[in-house]
């Protein structure tokens, strides 16, 4: 009995050290990291993010427009309170306001999104006043010298291609790619920096495994399915850009799940915090250097595709916010039970815990992919109260230094989000803007802990 148990002990003991990450102790000290210059190099982008849909107001053509009428099977409204985003900030009518409002924060970069459904309202017919419009905002962020970065997919789909069943299709990538094209055509001259699509794979299990997004199924397979269809869009967009404009810089837009076991002596934990690590951020990151997606989790999902194209992408895009821990029972109902062992001044109103630490570990896994420069695309908290917004920024930041510092090539840092704005699912419940936003006035006025940013920003060598 005792050599069997030998045996088990030590194989689990094996085990947990195969899986092991020895990142998850990582702890910063904030005035150690004030010990390491401030420093980024030449032309480092110092921005903020927002999307259409979120902040325009007047997108209702949209797949987003439909769900927010929606209830699901209990007959609950899919949005907090049966929000709708209607007129949302207004930003499609005071774009030009709003560039002012950047640069009395001393940003030069603004990172936002097209919306498809305004630009082709129907399948093949293009609204050129939409393309207009979006000329005469990028027209404006340059004359303030702010420099865009626009977004060609943000979760939004025209309700002719949500209909048709959107990703889900074998041609889902052509029907983008042709949009793409008229976008290029007409903004390329004056837009460098694209990036493809934003989150495909919040876009494809919110939408297609946990239901929080449209179209709401649960479908393990059809979630992959729609991943890998993204990541096809990602190189036909890519490759449509390059064409037309081969010196522009595209990029995918990768939100970082940092996953991290309950218990590090819990194998069960250990092993599927690590496979969902590998299958979300590791599978992104593997396609874009070598055009090879490959998932599979045997009896619950299985896809894999290979574009023939390495290197599509000239830098990484990534969004972070948080680590999450979930104890894993795939024999339960619920199979993923968040377990939030952390302070409660330690997290957001999302209810998402505050881990800077986070940020480096995300950057440093990206930078064992590529050399190619990373632009943290979205990065920031919902903090009605205001009181944890300044601390947050200013640790983000210096962890973003430290990393730098150790030769990380990030090239610019977007801030989530410059607007209060429609926060999906949460409707206008969540306040992640540097501006707080008064939805009846239309009133923009800067959170008092959104002041960091400036200052962390002056002090900066470039
Ligand atoms: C996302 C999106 C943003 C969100 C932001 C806060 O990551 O879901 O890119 O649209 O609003 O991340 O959740």
């Amino acid at each position: 009995m005792t050599a069997a148990l030998v045996i088990v002990v030590s194989v689990y003991l094996l085990a947990l050290l195969f899986f092991r990450d020895s990142t998850i102790t990582l702890k910063f000290n904030r005035e150690e990291l004030k010990n390491i210059p401030l420093r980024v190099g030449r032309g480092f982008l110092w921005g903020s993010a927002t999307s259409a849909h979120q902040v325009e107001g007047g997108c209702t053509n949209n797949n987003w427009f439909l769900f927010e009428s929606a209830v699901d099977a209990q007959g609950k409204p899919r949005i907090v309170n049966g929000q709708k985003a209607g007129g949302g900030a207004d930003h499609w009518n005071r774009y030009r306001s709003d560039i002012r409002l950047m640069k009395a924060i001393s940003l030069n970069a603004y990172r936002f999104s097209v919306e498809w459904s305004k630009i082709e309202p129907r399948e093949g017919v293009f609204d050129d006043d939409a393309l207009n419009h979006y000329a005469d905002v990028v027209h404006a962020l340059r004359l303030e010298g702010i420099e865009p970065m626009i977004t060609l997919h943000h979760f939004t789909n025209p309700i002719w291609f949500e209909q048709q069943g959107a990703f889900l299709q074998e041609n889902a990538a052509e029907t983008f790619g042709r949009f793409v094209r008229r976008v290029v055509e007409r903004l390329g001259d004056s837009v460098s920096l694209w990036m493809t699509i934003n989150e495909p794979t919040v876009y494809a299990l919110n939408g297609y495994l946990f239901a929080e997004f449209p179209p709401a199924e649960r479908s393990p397979q059809k979630a992959v399915r729609v991943l890998r269809n993204l990541l096809r869009a990602h190189t036909e967009a890519y490759r449509i850009i390059k064409e037309i404009h081969p010196q522009s810089q595209a990029g995918l837009g990768i939100n970082f799940f940092v996953f991290d076991p309950p218990s590090r002596l819990n194998l069960l934990d250990v092993v599927s915090a690590r496979l969902i690590t590998r299958g979300t951020n590791e599978s992104l990151l593997r396609y874009l250097k070598e055009g090879i997606f490959e998932f599979g989790v045997p009896g619950v999902a299985r896809e894999s595709y290979r574009s023939g194209l390495r290197e599509a992408f000239d830098f990484v895009g990534l969004n972070y916010y948080t680590r999450f821990r979930a104890r894993i029972n795939p024999f339960a109902e619920r199979w993923a039970n968040p377990v939030k062992n952390y302070p409660p001044d330690c997290s957001t109103d999302m209810g998402w815990e505050i881990y800077p630490e986070g940020l480096y570990r995300a950057a440093k896994v990206i930078a064992s992919y590529t050399a190619k420069p990373i632009y943290i695309t979205e990065n920031g908290i919902a903090d009605e109260r205001d009181t944890r917004r300044a601390p947050f920024i200013e640790d983000h930041l210096l962890v973003m230094n430290k990393a730098i510092s150790e030769g990380v090539n990030i090239r610019g840092y977007f801030y989530w989000s410059l607007l209060d704005n429609f926060e999906w699912a949460f409707g206008y419940t969540k306040r992640f803007g540097l501006y707080c936003v008064d939805f009846g006035s239309q009133e923009r006025t800067l959170y008092k802990g959104s002041a960091v940013y400036p200052a962390m920003i002056k002090k900066f060598d470039r």
